[in-house]
């Protein structure tokens, strides 16, 4: 579900036509959706209530300040997984109190930083880690809030990139160990300065099915109940993110189904629960725009050479992942009723949506069935809010896309676009 739709031949986000806005900004440009932001973030807290949790936003997934603000007004928290992302809070105006820091290599640097702006607990990957911190909690004389993250061993039946929970995975420290470095904490001088009673799990991402949640959740609760026994109460849960959003229409799960049958297994443990959505709540919320510079048939191909691909969304190069790709300005004969995704209509041709990059993973779909498109129309890459401009780079020294936010009618630029001065400023003056 989100609110870019099609409305007499023409692509509006929220109540903007797409076309304007290429118009107005230019291309490659993100466009983002306040309004689908809002309600994908409303489904979980109303699906989740019962629980009472505190949504952390993952800050990788689309990491503009002023996404991160409009989130931060709605009263998310943030999971944030480097000094980095959580400067990004900070200067989004969020509250450090509401920030859970994950990540397998944090630096001592980003873990002073973070004791140093208060925030509301450490993701902690390692027993080194763990030691680690206490040191530096030790040293800056600021005691830490801490959750283990555990690694629970289950399939999240998805790409296997984007899979956490499984053992052999560099995530979180397995079940059996964790249940010791408890045990082993808890009877340290560390522990003066650590408070380790929270246990974290994230097991993957684009996650369309709830069976690895109460499989992970059920090795999890049984976990706490091992500590319990051994006088070591666990306060905090937090089951981190990976619900699915749509690519190609119909896959993701609604946030009931996944509540449904998650809530019956938490609640009434007097735990205070944490979780960190990310794609399903931007996925859906941004388009890529891109302007096809040239149409070229190339034996029995036809390739649309466009001026953005792998490096402004790099999901299909990496993960194979699927976006659908449609015209901004179809016209009334192909442009989609009901929904955006990929429909039989009559008319179409194959193609191949590619970037300018010098390199052959350099795709956004192959054997894609469009309109017919000429040099200089524009097109919506869908689905593209999520992990979308947070991993563009500047390769081939294209700068960076600008991005756009709309909120109703109105349409405000949230990062102006890259210029060639960008790309040098760093190495200059040294
Ligand atoms: C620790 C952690 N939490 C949350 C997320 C967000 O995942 P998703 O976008 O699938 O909800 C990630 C993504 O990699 C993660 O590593």
């Amino acid at each position: 579900m989100d609110l870019f739709r099609y409305r007499q031949g023409r692509l509006f986000c929220e109540d903007v036509p797409v076309a304007d806005l290429a118009d107005r900004f230019g291309t490659p440009l993100y466009v983002y959706s306040a309004g689908t932001l809002r309600l994908h973030y409303e489904k979980l807290a109303k699906a989740f209530a019962a629980l009472e949790p505190l949504i952390c936003y993952s800050v990788k997934v689309c990491s503009n300040i002023h996404i991160l603000r409009l989130l931060a007004e709605m009263g998310s928290g943030f999971d944030i997984v480097s000094g980095g992302e959580l400067f990004r809070v900070l200067e989004a105006g969020g509250d450090p109190a509401t920030c859970c820091f994950a990540g397998v290599a944090k630096t001592d640097a980003e873990i002073r930083y973070a004791l140093e702006a208060g925030i509301r607990m450490f993701n902690v990957e390692s027993e080194q880690e763990l030691q680690n911190l206490a040191r530096l909690a030790r040293d800056t004389g600021r005691r830490a809030r801490a959750a283990l993250r555990v690694n629970p061993d289950v399939d999240p039946r998805t790409h296997r990139f984007i899979t956490t929970g499984k053992k052999e995975t560099k995530f979180g420290v397995d079940l059996e160990r964790a249940e010791c470095v408890w045990r082993t904490f808890a009877a340290s001088d560390g522990a003066r300065w650590v408070d380790l009673a929270g246990v974290q799990a994230h097991i993957g991402s684009q996650i369309t099915t709830v069976e690895p949640y109460v499989q992970a959740l059920g090795k999890i609760v049984a976990l706490v109940d091992r500590l319990a026994e051994a006088g070591i109460r666990i306060a905090t849960l937090d089951f981190g993110g990976g619900f699915g959003a749509e690519y190609e229409g119909g896959e993701a799960l609604a946030a009931e189904a996944f509540a449904g049958a998650m809530i019956p297994i938490l609640e009434g443990r007097g735990l205070e629960i944490l979780m960190e959505p990310g794609r399903f709540i931007a996925g859906n919320a941004g388009i890529l725009l891109t302007q096809v510079q040239y149409v070229k048939p190339a034996g029995d191909r036809t390739f649309l050479l466009c001026d953005s691909g792998m490096n402004h969304l790099i999901r299909p190069a990496l993960y194979g992942s699927y976006h659908h790709v449609w015209p901004v300005d179809p016209g009334e004969d192909f442009a989609p009723r009901q929904r955006i995704r990929d429909e039989a209509f009559p008319g179409t041709v194959v193609v191949d949506v590619v970037g300018p990059i010098c390199e052959s993973s350099d795709f956004f779909g192959k054997d894609r069935h469009l309109p017919p498109v000429v040099r200089g129309d524009r097109l919506a890459v869908f689905s593209a809010g999520a992990y979308g401009m947070s991993m563009a780079s500047e390769y081939n020294a294209f700068p960076r896309p600008a991005e756009v936010l709309v909120h109703g009618s109105e349409a405000r630029l949230i990062r102006r676009r890259g210029t060639y001065e960008d790309l040098v400023a760093p190495e200059k003056d040294l």
